[in-house]
């Protein structure tokens, strides 16, 4: 069927028109609570002088989604804010966020430092990737204060790479202790700070913040994506990196994200709560040989733990007293908690002790993070505090 329409004035056929339909404008003052996606890669210009007048970065706008867009731009401000810097850039996952920001950081001969125990792809990615551009590496232990001081002290290190807390075991980082050495020592810090969350450690002059927005900014477990957030003279440094690199997000992720945001403070608060009241439950019960969580008063470092951030985190880890065979039919016959990779969803989730073992590490190193063969770890979803012990009280009996 073709015929005739009429649309900005011109008269078209079917097929021209339905490839260039009106534009819709909604005044200032008649604004959408939601704001819209704009799921466009282009974005174009009436006037070819205002264009160039773009391009040479002389006026506002945007001109194709890898490099700027304004669903983006709402979620980059967003976080930024949440994590108290002033710029973001965001990342298709949260591994990319890590893996983009060492990239554009490191050069040939520079030398970072890692923890064992950190996330182990940050670590595969240093020894794959970046040691074939000739970045160089060590990797100690988060609590070897004398190390890191002594490696920074004998070896220009570019930057250092850490968590907290820790996972699984949710040992807790001297945030301050960090920051100030690798100041005095010119070294970048970058944090993943997955775990604690955008509204934690803000306060620490941490350099780089990595997130994994896959977990609780988005918390619904349908969503990759990544962030890395900072101040407004790393960003100049990393922005034309990362557009170089061409790993964008898409807007429509970006908005499920923007839109999980809504929720965020709730879900994180009510996963501590849960959290808490299961640490305490399992501290509680004769088959757990030790309970892992910073909110516990037990936690060997739970002092820092509360000077550092306002809440104990949705992961918590424990040790079965007993074999790796008791833990996995412990794991076997949770049934809220599903078997699952991931954390900081609405819904529970478990990991073995199997799951939990880094392959990367020497065995030395592995002793360092502490994880045993009956380390089983859990992610504390929102559901009833009532069903979650139940479903932990059946699973240890
Ligand atoms: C601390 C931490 N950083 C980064 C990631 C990677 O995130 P993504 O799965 O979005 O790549 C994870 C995933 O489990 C994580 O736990």
């Amino acid at each position: 069927m073709i015929r005739d329409c009429v649309s900005t004035g011109l008269s078209m056929k079917t097929n021209t028109f339905t490839n260039h339909p009106p534009y819709v404008t909604v005044a200032p003052d008649n604004l959408p609570l939601v704001a819209p996606i704009y799921q466009s890669v282009k974005f174009a210009f009436d006037d070819v002088y205002e264009a160039e007048r773009h391009g040479r970065g002389e006026r506002e706008g945007y001109a194709y989604s890898r490099i700027d867009n304004p669903t983006l731009q709402l979620l980059q401000q967003t976080l930024a804010t949440l994590q108290g810097r002033t710029h973001c850039l965001l990342a298709p996952s949260g591994v990319a966020a890590v893996s983009l920001t060492l990239q554009a950081l490191c050069q040939q001969g520079d030398h970072l430092i890692m923890f064992a125990e950190g996330y182990g792809p940050t670590r595969v990615m240093v020894k794959r990737v970046l040691a074939r551009y000739g970045v160089r590496h060590t990797v100690l232990s988060i609590e070897d204060h004398q190390g890191i001081a002594q490696i920074l002290s004998t070896t220009p290190t570019r930057l250092m790479v850490f968590e907290s807390p820790t996972n699984p075991m949710l040992k807790v980082a001297d945030l301050g202790f960090l920051c100030k050495l690798a100041q005095q020592h010119g070294c970048v810090t970058v944090m993943d700070n997955t775990l604690a969350g955008l509204h934690s450690h803000g306060q620490y002059p941490v350099d780089v913040f990595v997130h994994s927005l896959t977990k609780y900014a988005n918390g619904h477990g349908d969503v990759l994506a990544g962030a890395v957030i900072m101040n407004e003279a790393l960003h100049a440094q990393l922005h034309p990196e990362f557009i170089a690199m061409g790993a964008m997000l898409d807007p429509h992720a970006a908005f499920l994200i923007q839109r999980g945001l809504k929720t965020y403070g709730l879900r994180y608060e009510r996963a501590c709560q849960n959290a808490l009241a299961i640490a305490e439950f399992l501290a509680h019960h004769p088959a757990v040989g030790a309970v892992h969580y910073p909110g516990l008063t037990s936690h060997p470092q739970h002092q820092l733990a509360r000077q550092q951030s306002a809440d104990g985190g949705g992961v918590v880890t424990f040790t079965l007293a007993g074999t790796t065979e008791q833990a996995n039919e412990c794991v076997q016959k949770l049934q809220l908690f599903k078997l699952a990779s991931s954390l900081g969803s609405t819904e529970s989730l478990v990991l073995p002790p199997s799951m939990l073992q880094a392959r990367d590490l020497k065995a030395e190193q592995r002793a360092w993070g502490g994880i045993t063969d009956t380390t089983i770890r859990l992610s504390i979803g929102i559901e009833d505090i009532s069903d979650l012990l139940s479903d932990l009280t059946q699973a240890l009996a």
